[in-house]
Order: C-alpha cells, then structure tokens, then sequence
C-alpha cells in the first residue's frame, strides 16, 4: 500500500543559487567563458549568470568573499498555496527564518535552514527570462539562443550539501519539502553517509553526503546538466586548453549513473558537469536504493576508484585546507 507523502509536489523544482568566490573576476571568467553561461545584470557586488535553457532570471548569484561556499538554495514552489502550505510545516518544525524579498525577477522569499545550516529560500512568483535580440533563440520553445562557445551547461541540475547529519538533513528535504528519497549509501552501522532526493522525475535535485571533518553548512558541489554525454568529453578537452582543474572523470557513477566531470573554479567551488541520459525515476512507489560499504568501495561504475579529496574538499574549506 503506497504511503502518499502529503507534502509531494508542494517544490517545483530547484532553482537559483548563491554561490561566494575568493576570486571573482576569475570565477566570471570560469562560468562565462569556460562553462558558456551568460550574465543577466548585477546587484552591488553580485553578478547574476544564467545558463540558456533556464527560464527564470537567473541562476548563480556570484559573490566576492573572503572564502568560497555555497550561500542561500531557492526552491520554486508549485504555487501560492503550496509555498504557504510548506511555510506553516517549516515553522512548525522551527526552523523558520522569516520573509524577505526576493532577488531580482523573483517574489517574496521565505527563509529557512536545515539542521546543518545551510540556508534555503522557498517562492513562487518569478519573472520569465526575456531574451535580448542577440540571444533570442531561433525556436521559441527554448529560453536564449544556445551559446555554441565553452561547455554550454543547459540547466543547473542539482546541489549536493555536505552535512554532519545526513538523516536529520535528508528528513527535512522529505518530510517538510516532499522530496522523494531516491538512493542511500548505508554503512554497515546503519547509519546513512549519503542521500539523493528529488521533487521531480530526475532521479535527484538535492543531495546530502557526509562532512567527514564534521564542518557544518558546506558545499560538497553544485552541478551543471549537458545535452549530451559528448559534451562532457568536451569539458575534458576544453579544462585543459583553459586550465581548469580537472579533479576526477570524465566517468560514470554507479549511484543514479550519471556521467560526470569534476572540476573546481578558480575560487576553490567544485562543480560537476552531468549527463543523466534519459533516466527518469517514474515509479510513484519507487524503492530507495540503499548502496552498501561494500558497494561502494568498488569505486565507480566502471571501477574508478573514488578520489581521496571527494571526502575532504569542501567548501568553505577546512581549516588549514
Ligand atoms: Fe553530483
């Protein structure tokens, strides 16, 4: 008998994101020129960047700061109702903050924060992306003409948290949000190091994996989707004519299969480019995988072994780091 979660479908999806470089002109480099986003205007010392199939305003509000980290993660609910329906479940629970207005081309925002921290913002309203004459797509059912210069991310696709309390954090994506809980990595005393959570039929939009040095509020990695796995091989190539570094891949994972390359920009984030191919979690009564030690110390799909900073790079980095 299928439990029904009575928050599901309350979030849309993910949407934009605030993320804190040490090295901005460099950053903007990075996301324009290599990744192939676009900027969409400036807010004091921010700049919005978009990448050209996202239909809202933007996507990464880039911010100069002392060190790199992750700051506030938008989620669009699914309208007005559902946003206040999941406000009263999140102060409930305490972990409200309260309601500011939103970033430019978004409404009002309600402020929370998981268990570990990391503060969210949950809206509804938001203003279409309206191209410009140089970037209007020929086809009018994309949202900006496709860039064809550096990697050409299509989408923001997901966030993958850090957090010391990976149940307590994951609870909260399920219980309060709706997301269905789609994979684990469950060690042999039980506890979860790892879970992929989704609000939509991709097989996750939000992860939380174990900080290992037990810092609270970090950034494991955000990542971009592609068009094809092609163009993550290309990512490869182009790292490497434009001196990114490269940390793992391209390859494939076992947990969800998606293909990958990790890289870090210049201010120390690390970024994923991703291609999940055609796969889609459907299943309204979907099982949650549990990925066992065992497992996943074979590494990745096709034997990869897990690089070693994967569980200490983080950001803001650690101390000493
Ligand atoms: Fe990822």
């Amino acid at each position: 008998m299928l439990n029904r979660n009575p928050a599901a479908h309350d979030v849309a999806h993910l949407g934009h994101l605030q993320l804190f470089t040490p090295a901005f002109d460099e950053s903007v480099e990075f996301f324009t020129h290599y990744l192939g986003m676009r900027t969409h205007g400036s807010q004091g010392s921010s700049v919005f960047l978009r990448a050209w199939d996202d239909y809202e305003h933007h996507t990464i509000t880039l911010t100069p700061r002392t060190t790199a980290g992750i700051g506030r993660t938008h989620l669009r609910a699914a309208d007005e109702d559902a946003l206040q329906r999941r406000v009263e479940a999140i102060k409930e629970a305490g972990l409200g903050i309260g309601w500011t207005d939103g970033e430019p081309g978004y409404g009002p925002t309600y402020l929370f924060h998981d268990p570990d921290g990391h503060e969210f913002g949950l809206y509804y309203e938001s203003e279409w992306f309206q191209p410009e004459e140089d970037t209007r797509p020929a086809l009018k059912n994309q949202a900006e003409a496709y860039p064809g210069a550096g990697v050409c991310v299509r989408r923001l696709d997901h966030v993958n948290f850090l957090g010391v309390d990976v149940e307590a954090n994951r609870d909260v994506l399920r219980d309060l949000l709706g997301a269905k809980v789609t994979e684990q990595i469950v060690l042999d005393d039980g506890s979860v190091a790892g879970s992929w959570t989704t609000f939509t039929n991709k097989g996750y939009d939000a992860v939380y994996t174990r900080d290992r040095l037990g810092i609270t509020g970090r950034l494991h990695h955000i990542a971009f989707a592609t068009d094809s796995r092609a163009d993550i091989l290309r990512a490869a190539d182009l790292a490497l004519e434009q001196d990114v570094f490269i940390e793992t891949g391209p390859h494939k994972h076992a947990i969800q299969q998606t293909f990958f390359l990790y890289v870090y920009e210049p201010g120390g984030n690390r970024i994923e480019l991703c291609n999940a191919g055609a796969r889609l979690v459907l299943a309204p009564d979907w099982r949650t995988i549990d990925w066992t030690e065992a497992e996943r110390a074979k590494g990745q799909a096709w034997g990869l072994k897990t690089i070693e900073s994967f569980h200490t790079h983080g950001t803001p980095p650690a101390p000493g780091q």
